[in-house]
């Protein structure tokens, strides 16, 4: 395993505020699997949805995963909501580094995406239930391909950079 640090969850978990606060605090760089993606197909998320459809994006995050493994060490990286639920992709993100399961629960999400136009899976005329489906599918996928799970809703950033930190340097130790 590299020694990158691999945020996953769910939309509006925290991935990139998290990351990018344990990025300065590690001295490591931040990516966030959404941007690489934009940059590499020069257009945003949401074009690529409109335009090239779901899986499409699908097969460009799982290249993606393998470039990354390819090119990044002491990183932390913002993996896009959907990345691990491929079964390939699970895998890619174990190898990638210390995966860590952001967990949220759906009145949290709803607090955070509401009038968010940036997702196009929330895009509909109910996204309260779309956002509960969702993460009821997920989560147990989410769970599985992690070395470790927060539960995050009523921590702060920095509670929940520092219990990833402890046990970063916990899981290397102990390798
Ligand atoms: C998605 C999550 C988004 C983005 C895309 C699809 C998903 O990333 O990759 O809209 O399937 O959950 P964030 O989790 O960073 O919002």
């Amino acid at each position: 395993m590299k020694n990158n640090i691999v945020l996953i969850g769910f939309m509006g978990c925290g991935k990139t505020t998290v990351g990018e606060k344990l990025a300065k605090e590690l001295t490591y760089a931040f990516l966030d699997t959404d941007a690489y993606i934009e940059n590499r197909e020069q257009k945003s998320i949401r074009e690529i949805f409109e335009q090239d459809g779901e899986n499409y994006f699908r097969n460009v995050e799982t290249k993606s995963l393998q470039e990354l493994i390819e090119n990044t060490q002491k990183t932390i990286v913002s993996s896009g909501g959907g990345l691990p639920l491929r079964p390939e992709n699970a895998k890619l993100l174990q190898k990638l580094g210390f995966v860590i399961y952001l967990k949220v629960d759906k009145e949290t999400v709803l607090r955070r995406l509401e009038g968010d136009t940036t997702r196009p899976l929330l895009q509909c005329d109910d996204p309260a239930k779309r956002i509960e489906e969702l993460l009821e599918y997920r989560d147990p996928i989410y769970e599985v391909g992690a070395h470790m799970v927060i539960q995050v809703d009523h921590k702060t950033v920095e509670e929940i950079v520092q219990e990833i930190i402890r046990n970063y340097y916990l899981f290397f130790e102990c390798k």
